[in-house]
Order: C-alpha cells, then sequence, then structure tokens
C-alpha cells in the first residue's frame, strides 16, 4: 500500500489537515493516510496543549467522514516517555510494515526548517516527503520561495521530495483556537472545521475562557446558610462532580461549582420557599405545590445567579433539575444529578454502592437506576411523585432500550 502520513498536534485539527488527506490521495494515488497526533510534541510541554484525548477524539472524528483516513494512536503513550520524533516514527514504520511506502505529509511552512528537524537523511531514506504549496511558484513568490527551497535540499539529502500545488482552507490551528476563545459562533467557525467535530468542542468546553469563580467566598456564605450536616453534603456533592467530570472529560471547576451551589437554597423552609419564589417571579408549577421542598432547586437556580453572581447557563441548568433530572440531560446535568445522590455522606440508598460503580463507567445507566430507586421509595411510602421524575425515567428508559 501507499500510505500518507500525517502528523502534527492537532490541537484541533481543522478542515485544512482533511483537505491535505484528501488532495494527498488523490494526487498520489494514495491508499490511506493516517492521521498521527503527537501525545507530546517535542517542542510543547503537557500543560500547552489541550488532552490528548480530546484531541485524539476530534481527529477520529474527523478521519470518520473521510474516506481512507485512520487515526493512528502510535504517539499516543509518548507523553508518559520520552518525546518522539519523525525520523524514529517513520524508521519504525517502515520496519513493521515492510511491504508498504510511506509519504509524509507537511505544509509549506515546515519545508523551511526541515533541514533543522533530528535527522533529516535518515526522514528521506524511510519515506517520500510531500509539500504543499499554496499558490503557483511562477506567479506566487512564497510558493517560488518554497519551491528554491526543495532544490537546495534535493542538493543537500539524498531522497524524494515532492510539491503539491492547491489552495487550501486558509486556517491554523492557532487562528482557530484564537476564534474560539474570543468566542466567535458557530457560524463564524464552522467554515475550517466540520460540524461533528465543533459539537465536540462544544459538549466538552475546548479552547473556551475559562471563569474564576471564587469557591472560597462561596463556601463561606454557604457555611453560614446550611446547616452542618448540609454543608458536609455540598462539599460531598461537590467533590465527586468534579470526579465525574475528570472522569467524563468535563470541565472539572464549573462541575464543582454546579456542586457547591445545588443546594444553595435549601436552608429555606417550604414556606420560604414558596415566598421567596414568588417574590421573585419564579412560576411554581402544581407539583411544586404539592411538594415544595422540591423548589429549592428552582430558588437555588436564582440564588446562585443573583447571590453568587453565576452567570453560566449550563451550571444554572444543571442546579434547576437536580432534584428530578429531565429528559434529554446535558453532561453537566447528568453528573449533577449522579453526584448528589451517590457523594460519600450519603448512606441510605439500598442499591448506593452498585449505582458509586456504575457512576464511573456508565452514567445513563446510574441515571436509570437512581430514578428507578427513588420512584420505588416515594410510591413505597406513598408520598407524591413529581411529573418530571416521571418523565425522565421513561426517557432514560426509552433511550436504553433503544
Ligand atoms: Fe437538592
Ligand atoms: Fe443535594
Amino acid at each position: 500500500m501507499r500510505i500518507g502520513i500525517l502528523g502534527g498536534t492537532f490541537d484541533p485539527i481543522h478542515k485544512g489537515h482533511m483537505e491535505m488527506a484528501d488532495v494527498a490521495q488523490k494526487e498520489l494515488g494514495l491508499d490511506e493516510v493516517w492521521i498521527m497526533p503527537a501525545g507530546s510534541p517535542p517542542h510543547k510541554s503537557g500543560d500547552e496543549i489541550t488532552s490528548r484525548i480530546h484531541r485524539f477524539e476530534l481527529c477520529e472524528l474527523a478521519c470518520a467522514s473521510h474516506r481512507n483516513c485512520l487515526t493512528m494512536y502510535r504517539e499516543f503513550s509518548s507523553l508518559m516517555s520520552k518525546p518522539n520524533y519523525t525520523y524514529l516514527t517513520m524508521e519504525a514504520l517502515k520496519r513493521e510494515y515492510t511491504e508498504d511506502e510511506f509519504y509524509f505529509l507537511m505544509g509549506q511552512d515546515s519545508i523551511d526548517y526541515f533541514d533543522k528537524w533530528r535527522e533529516p537523511q535518515r526522514i528521506l531514506d524511510a519515506c517520500k516527503i510531500v509539500v504543499f504549496l499554496r499558490g503557483d511558484s511562477k506567479k506566487d513568490d512564497r510558493a517560488d520561495q518554497c519551491m528554491k527551497k526543495i532544490a537546495s535540499l534535493k542538493n543537500q539529502f539524498q531522497g524524494e521530495i515532492l510539491p503539491i500545488f492547491y489552495q487550501p482552507t486558509s486556517i491554523s490551528s492557532t487562528e482557530l483556537r484564537t476564534m474560539l476563545f474570543d468566542g466567535a459562533t458557530d457560524e463564524e467557525v464552522l467554515p475550517f472545521i466540520d460540524e461533528k467535530e465543533l459539537l465536540y468542542i462544544r459538549k466538552f468546553h475546548l479552547y473556551e475562557k475559562k471563569v474564576e469563580y471564587d469557591t472560597k467566598a462561596f463556601l463561606q456564605k454557604l457555611k453560614e446558610d446550611l446547616k452542618p450536616s448540609r454543608f458536609t453534603h455540598t462539599i460531598g456533592v461537590a467533590d465527586t462532580a468534579a470526579s465525574l467530570a475528570m472522569k467524563y472529560g468535563y470541565d472539572m471547576n464549573r462541575a464543582y461549582v454546579s456542586g457547591l451551589l445545588h443546594d444553595c437554597a435549601k436552608y429555606m423552609t417550604n414556606e420560604q420557599l414558596m415566598t421567596y419564589c414568588k417574590n421573585n417571579g419564579l412560576a411554581i408549577t402544581e407539583g411544586e405545590i404539592k411538594a415544595p421542598h422540591l423548589l429549592h432547586a428552582k430558588a437555588g437556580e436564582h440564588m446562585a445567579k443573583v447571590k453568587y453572581g453565576v452567570k453560566d447557563e449550563e451550571i444554572l441548568h444543571a442546579i434547576s433539575v437536580h432534584t428530578t433530572g429531565c429528559p434529554n440531560m446535558s453532561l453537566l446535568d447528568k453528573i449533577l444529578f449522579v453526584a448528589d445522590y451517590i457523594e460519600p455522606n450519603r448512606d441510605k440508598a439500598h442499591r448506593l454502592q452498585e449505582i458509586r460503580e456504575l457512576a464511573f463507567w456508565n452514567l445513563d445507566f446510574a441515571i436509570l437506576l437512581i430514578l428507578e430507586d427513588t420512584i420505588s421509595y416515594i410510591e413505597g411510602k406513598n408520598q407524591y411523585l413529581d411529573q418530571g421524575t416521571i418523565d425522565t425515567f421513561d426517557y432514560y428508559l426509552k433511550e436504553k432500550n433503544s
């Protein structure tokens, strides 16, 4: 097989990368292009780049919609060992795939420094180099300069360096990151990244400006408002939510803040909750009149906004649905709902151990069991069962069955 290798940090992968993969297949008759994200690029420390889990997932998503493109995990573990270099990778591939021919794909800016890379001759011994040049070398100075560089490299080293001329989508990962960090809308970034990848980025809040919360001040206020056992529970929920966020690749700080504030209105009596909601124009449902304690979620959402200054809609929504859940919950909704049930200070529910284990490998299944147990407990006690709990249970049962 003729195989193209496209390496890089892919932080994040974008349409320009995938165009290179498609164009290389067409122009060089390649059978496959392997996208090879670096676990730990030699020139960047672990803190400067996005988690390799997310970068690799985004590459997988991009490859899924491009013919004969595959994400290779060869470089994945290099973060744990020493930085890897292109010549080592290409020599290893040549040793392993003796029947195949490798083409190393690079953008025109990389060719300027190719002679400064580690062991350029050993790279050229292991594969052919393909350079993507923007524009036309006869009309375009930059392309002409690259052609001259290729000619000089050919004098300096043995091996093949093949130029391909094409007009790519003009974007770099750095530019895309900056756009996302500055709050670009979906419409603004979709010319440069596919919708599936963008949805993933939005879901995990990648490349966003992080909001700093003064959690010490939150804890101080909560300690003043809540009784000691409720405060202890609050800490347990916040820590558990942060742990679940780590497990599921969600923003840990958002999850922690949601946990801290989820019961911030729970110090009020039922009467006080009714009054608070009425005074602040919060609609009260029939179900909440029958079970006013449920109002602490709605009042808590409002209080998180006005007393704690939280503007993040995802956090506010998670607080508002933490008692009953709701159909089609966001990842944070699910994390908070489950953390509230399994936090270490809870000890009453009879299937707690099973649900705690489940929560860390199948969040939706854990939600289903929590709802099942909640409904069975409420019905057993002949208490009022809110329609929201039933709707959530029906939704996740249907999801499980599909
Ligand atoms: Fe609560
Ligand atoms: Fe709670």
